[in-house]
Parts: structure tokens; sequence; C-alpha cells
């Protein structure tokens, strides 16, 4: 039921305040007086010390589930002190990468069901890692073969391009970081800030929704165009890379998510009058460097779209030439959850602009089953 919206995507993208609620429902613990702030996940509880004496975390996912991974990755290692690495599920089966008997495989996937990502579980099953599951979809398959795991609870996902399950998982993945790292006090005032501003999320998420006008106007403005890049970098590479996926995925427009500290090793020859590009330049550590990306992409004349943090428009904007996108600023680790709502946004808009069809893009479905 698609009770006011047109779309699925469109509900989906605009449902997020309550699935993120959803998500951390029972499982925040802010204390009283004199009790800590922690996460609970009943899920991972008996197997934390395990994981937190494994060698290394891999976390293995296909598409949007690998790039809520992406974003989640830095915190992770940060509270955790584990080493973390990344593998896309087909590759890790093309490539038999290895995985040991010291790891953790987490496994994160909407659907539970995808066939990739299914062929690497039964993979790093064979070769005796301790298997985690992150799915949306209670009883799927990936979350019956894994040892243990998180639901993500985001509520079920209908368009094939997937949004509210993105922004819930990276949600999971913060908290499995605190739970993992909840032994160590050095690190307990960042863990508390995090679980306050875990707790706001819902609201900054309805706020940044206020940009849905905004990014149908910018959809007006790129409906007839071939290309669009997005460079992120830090926590924000991840959105880089899902903000394009969205576009391509559903507004059949070719983009291509970049990592900035890459451009001049590639992508800066691209860059001309006429391709519009995104940067994302919220505040974090990352800040200063996206300046200077922003001045070397402005003296090449690039025409940019920048996503910065409420009140920093003058700060990104030289010569005020650019389009920019202010987003309510929140935690660090937590910003990708914020800064990917108006990219969704803007991929929906592009759709029903082209004029294709938003909830199930050509060739493409819901639950990749096949290898
Ligand atoms: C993109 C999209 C796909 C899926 C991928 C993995 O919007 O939906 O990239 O993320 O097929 O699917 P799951 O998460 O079900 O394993």
């Amino acid at each position: 039921n698609k009770g006011k919206y047109e779309h699925y995507m469109q509900k989906e993208i605009h449902e997020q305040p309550e699935s993120l609620t959803t998500t951390m429902r029972g499982r925040l613990i802010r204390g009283g007086s004199c009790k800590a702030k922690s996460v609970l996940l009943g899920g991972l509880k008996d197997h934390l010390k395990t994981i937190r004496r494994s060698r290394r975390i891999v976390f293995i996912g296909c598409g949007t589930s690998y790039n809520a991974a992406l974003a989640a990755r830095p915190i992770l290692e940060e509270l955790s002190g584990v080493p973390v690495t990344m593998e896309i599920a087909s590759d890790l089966s093309d490539r038999q990468g290895p995985i040991y008997r010291e790891d953790t495989a987490v496994f994160v996937s909407q659907s539970g069901e995808t066939a990739d990502t299914l062929h690497a579980l039964e993979y790093a099953l064979e070769n005796g890692a301790l298997c985690v599951g992150i799915t949306n979809t209670v009883g799927s398959a990936i979350a019956r073969t894994t040892h243990c795991g998180i639901h993500i609870n985001a509520g079920c996902e209908i368009g094939v391009a997937s949004t509210k399950a993105y922004t819930s998982q990276i949600v999971v993945m913060a908290m499995m970081a605190l739970a993992i790292g909840g032994d160590t006090m050095s690190k307990q005032a960042r863990r508390e800030a995090i679980i306050d501003g875990l707790f706001y999320l819902p609201n900054k998420v309805r706020e940044v929704l206020k940009l849905d006008q905004d990014m149908k106007d910018l959809a007006k403005l790129l409906i007839a165009e071939q290309s669009l890049l997005v460079f992120g970098r830090g926590y924000n590479y991840a959105t880089a890379l899902e903000g394009a996926l969205k576009v391509k995925e559903v507004s059949l427009m070719h983009s291509e998510g970049i990592l900035a500290g890459e451009m001049k090793h590639g992508p800066l020859a691209l860059v001309d009058e006429s391709l519009p590009i995104v940067v994302i330049a919220t505040r974090d550590a990352c800040f200063s460097k996206q300046q200077s990306v922003i001045q070397q992409l402005h003296a090449r004349k690039g025409r940019l779209i920048v996503m910065c943090s409420q009140g920093d428009a003058a700060s990104v904007c030289l010569g005020g030439s650019c389009r920019v996108i202010e987003v309510p600023q929140v935690e660090d680790c937590l910003q990708p959850v914020v800064n990917i709502v108006p990219l969704q946004l803007l991929a929906y808009h592009l759709t029903v602009l082209r004029g294709y069809n938003v909830d199930q893009p050509r060739n493409l479905a819901k639950s990749v089953t096949t290898q």
C-alpha cells in the first residue's frame, strides 16, 4: 500500500525517520544518572568476546548493502580496534580470497537471499570463520545460515532501489561498532556522543527530507544530462558510491561515485563546464581537504553542486557560482545517513521526470537469486 505516495521508492524514502526509529527500538540504552549509555544487540551479545578477539572483521555484500558496510567501516575500525576489510561477494568467490578461522565475516543483505552473498557465506563457513548476518528479512537464507546476527527491522522494502534499508543498515553497523567497542573506557565519551547522535537521527532525517522540492528543482536542471559525477571521501566515500548507484539504476543516467582523494589520478580529466559534479563536503575531519578539491574543480570551471553542512554555503561555494545543498550536521560517523537522503530524492525525481519506471527499473530484480 503506497498510501499518499505515488511510488514505493518515494514512500520508502519519506518513511526513513520511522524506519530508523524501528531499527533502533529497544537497542539504545541511554542510562539513568549513574548508568552508562550503551547498546544492546541481543543477537550478538554471546559472540562479542569472540568478535573482539578476531584477527579481522570482513564485510561482505553486494550493491547497496556493500555501500552501507563501506559507510560503517571507519567507525567500526575506530571503536573496535580490529582491522576491517571489505569484500564484494562475487569478487571474493571469484578469487577464492583468504578467509580464516580467526576472522569474523559479516554478511550484509537487505533480502537475505542474494545468491552471490549466500555463496560467499557458504565459502566462509567452510573456512571456519565466525559468520554474522545483517539482514532485513527474518527467516531468510542468510539469516538462517549465519551463526548469529542482527535484524535490520527497516520494514518491508518494495521499490527495487534500496533506500530505507540502506540507512537502517548503516545504523545497525554503527550500533554493532558500539557493542564491539563497548569495553574500552577510553572511548566512552565518543560512544556516548554517537548514542546521543543516534537518538536524534530520525529528526535530522525528517529535516533533510524537507529538501524534496529543492531536489526536484535540481532534477529539472539535470534532466537531459548524459552523466553525473559524485565526489566523496572519508565517511562519505560510501555516500558518493551509493548516490551514483541510485541515480544510474533508476534514472538510467550514467553516474559514477568517485573517491575525492583519487581525483588527480584520472577523473580530473573529465572536468569541463558542462559535466555536473556533486561534491560532498559536510563537516568532518576531511572538510578542509574537500574545500581544496572544490577549489581545484572550480579552477577548471567545473559545474559544481556542493553538499555542505547548514551555514557553510559561503565557505564552500566559491564566488557564488555553484549550487548548494545544505544538510543538518550530525555526529560524523552518522552523517552518511543524512547525506544520502537528498541524493535518493534526486534519483527519484530525475527518474519520474525522465519518464522511467522508478519502482522497477529495466533489467533489475529486487532479489538477485542467481549468480
Ligand atoms: C540497489 C540495490 C542492489 C542491492 C543488491 C544486494 O538499490 O538494491 O544493489 O543492494 O542486489 O541486495 P541485498 O541487499 O538484498 O543482498
